[in-house]
Protein backbone atom coordinates (compact mmCIF):
# COMPACT_ATOMS: atom_id res chain seq x y z
CA UNK A 1 0.00 0.00 0.00
CA UNK A 2 1.26 2.91 -1.31
CA UNK A 3 0.80 6.06 1.69
CA UNK A 4 -0.03 9.28 0.27
CA UNK A 5 1.42 11.85 1.92
CA UNK A 6 -0.93 14.64 3.08
CA UNK A 7 -0.74 18.12 4.52
CA UNK A 8 -3.98 19.45 6.32
CA UNK A 9 -4.38 23.25 6.31
CA UNK A 10 -5.58 24.57 9.72
CA UNK A 11 -6.30 28.22 10.97
CA UNK A 12 -7.75 27.49 14.72
CA UNK A 13 -8.13 24.68 17.01
CA UNK A 14 -7.45 21.82 14.70
CA UNK A 15 -10.22 18.88 16.19
CA UNK A 16 -10.61 17.55 12.72
CA UNK A 17 -6.74 17.50 12.15
CA UNK A 18 -6.68 15.84 15.53
CA UNK A 19 -9.02 12.91 14.26
CA UNK A 20 -7.22 12.73 10.54
CA UNK A 21 -3.65 12.52 12.65
CA UNK A 22 -5.16 9.63 14.57
CA UNK A 23 -7.04 7.88 12.11
CA UNK A 24 -3.81 8.50 9.94
CA UNK A 25 -1.75 6.71 12.46
CA UNK A 26 -3.10 3.15 12.23
CA UNK A 27 -1.03 1.02 9.66
CA UNK A 28 -3.44 0.24 7.05
CA UNK A 29 -5.04 3.72 6.54
CA UNK A 30 -3.19 4.87 2.74
CA UNK A 31 -2.51 8.38 4.35
CA UNK A 32 0.13 9.41 6.42
CA UNK A 33 0.02 13.44 8.03
CA UNK A 34 3.38 14.85 6.46
CA UNK A 35 3.07 18.31 7.07
CA UNK A 36 0.09 20.82 9.65
CA UNK A 37 0.36 24.01 8.17
CA UNK A 38 -1.57 27.16 9.95
CA UNK A 39 -1.66 30.80 8.26
CA UNK A 40 -2.06 31.77 12.32
CA UNK A 41 0.82 31.37 14.23
CA UNK A 42 -1.49 30.98 17.42
CA UNK A 43 -3.56 28.26 15.89
CA UNK A 44 -4.15 25.98 18.98
CA UNK A 45 -3.93 23.02 16.94
CA UNK A 46 -0.57 23.67 15.89
CA UNK A 47 0.43 22.21 19.04
CA UNK A 48 -1.12 19.82 19.01
CA UNK A 49 0.15 18.44 15.96
CA UNK A 50 3.47 19.09 17.56
CA UNK A 51 2.74 16.76 20.56
CA UNK A 52 1.57 14.43 17.89
CA UNK A 53 5.04 14.07 16.14
CA UNK A 54 4.23 15.81 13.00
CA UNK A 55 5.76 18.59 11.06
CA UNK A 56 4.60 21.81 11.47
CA UNK A 57 4.79 25.79 9.47
CA UNK A 58 3.41 28.78 10.18
CA UNK A 59 3.35 30.70 6.70
CA UNK A 60 1.17 33.99 8.55
CA UNK A 61 -0.64 35.81 5.73
CA UNK A 62 -0.19 39.35 7.39
CA UNK A 63 3.05 38.61 6.34
CA UNK A 64 2.40 38.81 2.88
CA UNK A 65 1.56 41.44 0.69
CA UNK A 66 -0.76 39.72 -1.72
CA UNK A 67 -2.85 36.65 -1.34
CA UNK A 68 -0.53 35.22 -4.07
CA UNK A 69 2.88 35.68 -2.47
CA UNK A 70 1.02 34.26 0.71
CA UNK A 71 0.53 31.36 -1.78
CA UNK A 72 3.48 30.98 -3.00
CA UNK A 73 5.06 30.63 0.55
CA UNK A 74 2.70 27.89 1.52
CA UNK A 75 3.17 26.02 -2.16
CA UNK A 76 7.02 25.67 -0.81
CA UNK A 77 6.46 24.12 2.24
CA UNK A 78 3.97 21.49 0.54
CA UNK A 79 6.52 21.08 -1.99
CA UNK A 80 9.92 20.70 0.84
CA UNK A 81 7.09 18.00 2.49
CA UNK A 82 6.59 16.44 -1.10
CA UNK A 83 2.71 16.96 -0.25
CA UNK A 84 0.13 14.73 -2.25
CA UNK A 85 -2.86 15.92 -1.09
CA UNK A 86 -4.51 19.11 1.21
CA UNK A 87 -6.85 18.63 3.68
CA UNK A 88 -8.56 21.83 4.45
CA UNK A 89 -9.64 21.68 8.29
CA UNK A 90 -11.05 24.95 9.83
CA UNK A 91 -8.68 26.84 7.28
CA UNK A 92 -9.82 30.31 7.16
CA UNK A 93 -8.46 32.11 3.95
CA UNK A 94 -9.73 32.51 0.82
CA UNK A 95 -7.44 30.69 -1.58
CA UNK A 96 -6.90 32.34 -5.75
CA UNK A 97 -8.36 30.26 -7.88
CA UNK A 98 -4.94 29.38 -9.36
CA UNK A 99 -4.02 27.78 -5.89
CA UNK A 100 -7.25 25.58 -6.14
CA UNK A 101 -7.04 24.92 -9.90
CA UNK A 102 -3.53 23.31 -9.31
CA UNK A 103 -4.41 21.25 -6.42
CA UNK A 104 -7.79 20.44 -8.34
CA UNK A 105 -8.59 16.44 -7.18
CA UNK A 106 -6.15 16.38 -4.35
CA UNK A 107 -7.53 18.98 -1.89
CA UNK A 108 -10.16 18.21 0.13
CA UNK A 109 -12.52 20.54 2.82
CA UNK A 110 -14.93 19.37 5.68
CA UNK A 111 -18.07 21.88 5.81
CA UNK A 112 -20.81 22.14 8.91
CA UNK A 113 -24.00 21.78 6.80
CA UNK A 114 -25.50 19.11 4.24
CA UNK A 115 -24.15 20.91 1.42
CA UNK A 116 -26.01 22.82 -1.23
CA UNK A 117 -27.69 23.88 1.99
CA UNK A 118 -25.66 26.74 3.89
CA UNK A 119 -22.72 27.47 2.11
CA UNK A 120 -20.53 29.86 3.86
CA UNK A 121 -20.52 30.69 7.81
CA UNK A 122 -22.59 30.32 10.72
CA UNK A 123 -24.29 27.05 9.22
CA UNK A 124 -26.06 25.74 12.34
CA UNK A 125 -28.09 29.13 13.46
CA UNK A 126 -28.74 29.30 10.03
CA UNK A 127 -30.56 25.50 9.93
CA UNK A 128 -32.00 26.88 13.19
CA UNK A 129 -33.92 29.69 11.82
CA UNK A 130 -35.19 27.38 8.91
CA UNK A 131 -36.28 24.94 11.25
CA UNK A 132 -34.37 22.24 9.38
CA UNK A 133 -35.13 18.86 11.16
CA UNK A 134 -32.12 16.76 10.19
CA UNK A 135 -28.84 18.67 9.72
CA UNK A 136 -24.90 17.71 9.40
CA UNK A 137 -21.34 17.71 7.36
CA UNK A 138 -19.53 17.45 4.18
CA UNK A 139 -16.69 16.49 2.91
CA UNK A 140 -16.03 17.77 -0.84
CA UNK A 141 -13.30 18.47 -3.71
CA UNK A 142 -12.54 22.10 -3.47
CA UNK A 143 -13.24 24.12 -6.37
CA UNK A 144 -12.99 28.04 -6.72
CA UNK A 145 -16.04 28.81 -6.21
CA UNK A 146 -16.69 28.25 -1.82
CA UNK A 147 -17.84 25.58 -0.62
CA UNK A 148 -19.52 24.35 -4.14
CA UNK A 149 -16.99 21.34 -4.94
CA UNK A 150 -17.84 17.88 -5.49
CA UNK A 151 -19.26 16.18 -2.59
CA UNK A 152 -17.03 12.99 -1.98
CA UNK A 153 -18.89 12.26 1.48
CA UNK A 154 -21.75 13.65 4.36
CA UNK A 155 -23.16 12.72 7.58
CA UNK A 156 -26.08 13.54 8.69
CA UNK A 157 -27.41 14.27 12.49
CA UNK A 158 -31.06 14.99 13.80
CA UNK A 159 -31.97 18.98 15.28
CA UNK A 160 -34.31 18.52 18.11
CA UNK A 161 -36.28 20.70 19.91
CA UNK A 162 -34.23 22.91 22.35
CA UNK A 163 -31.52 22.61 20.19
CA UNK A 164 -28.56 25.87 20.15
CA UNK A 165 -26.65 26.67 17.84
CA UNK A 166 -24.22 25.46 19.92
CA UNK A 167 -25.67 22.30 20.81
CA UNK A 168 -26.06 21.49 17.45
CA UNK A 169 -22.72 22.36 16.27
CA UNK A 170 -21.63 19.78 19.44
CA UNK A 171 -23.56 17.33 17.23
CA UNK A 172 -22.15 17.93 14.00
CA UNK A 173 -18.85 17.98 15.13
CA UNK A 174 -18.48 14.22 16.10
CA UNK A 175 -19.98 13.28 12.90
CA UNK A 176 -17.43 15.50 11.31
CA UNK A 177 -14.41 13.68 13.10
CA UNK A 178 -15.48 10.50 11.90
CA UNK A 179 -16.33 11.32 8.52
CA UNK A 180 -13.52 13.71 7.52
CA UNK A 181 -10.90 10.24 7.75
CA UNK A 182 -13.30 7.93 6.13
CA UNK A 183 -13.28 10.47 2.71
CA UNK A 184 -9.47 11.28 3.33
CA UNK A 185 -9.05 7.55 3.13
CA UNK A 186 -12.01 7.41 0.18
CA UNK A 187 -9.49 9.76 -2.07
CA UNK A 188 -6.08 8.27 -1.16
CA UNK A 189 -6.65 4.26 -2.18
CA UNK A 190 -8.79 5.79 -4.98
CA UNK A 191 -12.62 4.70 -4.09
CA UNK A 192 -13.45 8.43 -5.26
CA UNK A 193 -11.60 10.97 -7.56
CA UNK A 194 -13.05 13.99 -9.29
CA UNK A 195 -13.65 12.71 -12.95
CA UNK A 196 -14.93 15.69 -14.86
CA UNK A 197 -16.15 17.82 -12.33
CA UNK A 198 -18.13 14.96 -10.21
CA UNK A 199 -16.91 12.33 -7.96
CA UNK A 200 -16.53 8.98 -9.57
CA UNK A 201 -16.56 6.20 -6.68
CA UNK A 202 -15.19 2.63 -7.24
CA UNK A 203 -17.24 0.78 -4.46
CA UNK A 204 -21.04 -0.09 -4.50
CA UNK A 205 -23.78 1.10 -2.55
CA UNK A 206 -26.20 0.33 -0.11
CA UNK A 207 -29.50 1.32 -1.06
CA UNK A 208 -31.41 -0.09 1.60
CA UNK A 209 -32.31 2.28 4.79
CA UNK A 210 -33.69 5.62 5.22
CA UNK A 211 -32.44 8.05 7.56
CA UNK A 212 -35.58 9.38 10.16
CA UNK A 213 -35.51 12.87 12.00
CA UNK A 214 -37.42 12.56 13.90
CA UNK A 215 -36.81 8.91 14.31
C1 LIG B 1 -15.31 22.71 11.56
O1 LIG B 1 -16.63 22.88 11.98
C2 LIG B 1 -15.25 22.55 10.06
O2 LIG B 1 -16.37 21.93 9.53
C3 LIG B 1 -15.18 23.98 9.60
O3 LIG B 1 -14.39 24.64 10.54
C4 LIG B 1 -14.47 23.97 11.79
C5 LIG B 1 -13.07 23.65 12.19
O4 LIG B 1 -13.02 23.08 13.48
N1 LIG B 1 -14.65 24.05 8.25
P1 LIG B 1 -11.68 22.38 13.98
O5 LIG B 1 -10.58 23.46 13.91
O6 LIG B 1 -11.40 21.24 13.10
O7 LIG B 1 -11.97 21.99 15.40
Amino acid sequence: MTRRRVAILISGRGSNMVSLIEAASRPDFPAGIALVLSNRPDAAGLERAAAAGIATAVVDHKAHPTREDFEQAMEAELKAHDIAFICLAGFMRVLTDGFVERWSGRMINIHPSLLPLYRGTQTHRRALEDGVLVHGCTVHFVVPELDAGPIIAQAAVPVVPGDTADSLAARVIVQEHVLYPKALRMICDGTARLDNGRVAFTRGWNADGTLHSPG
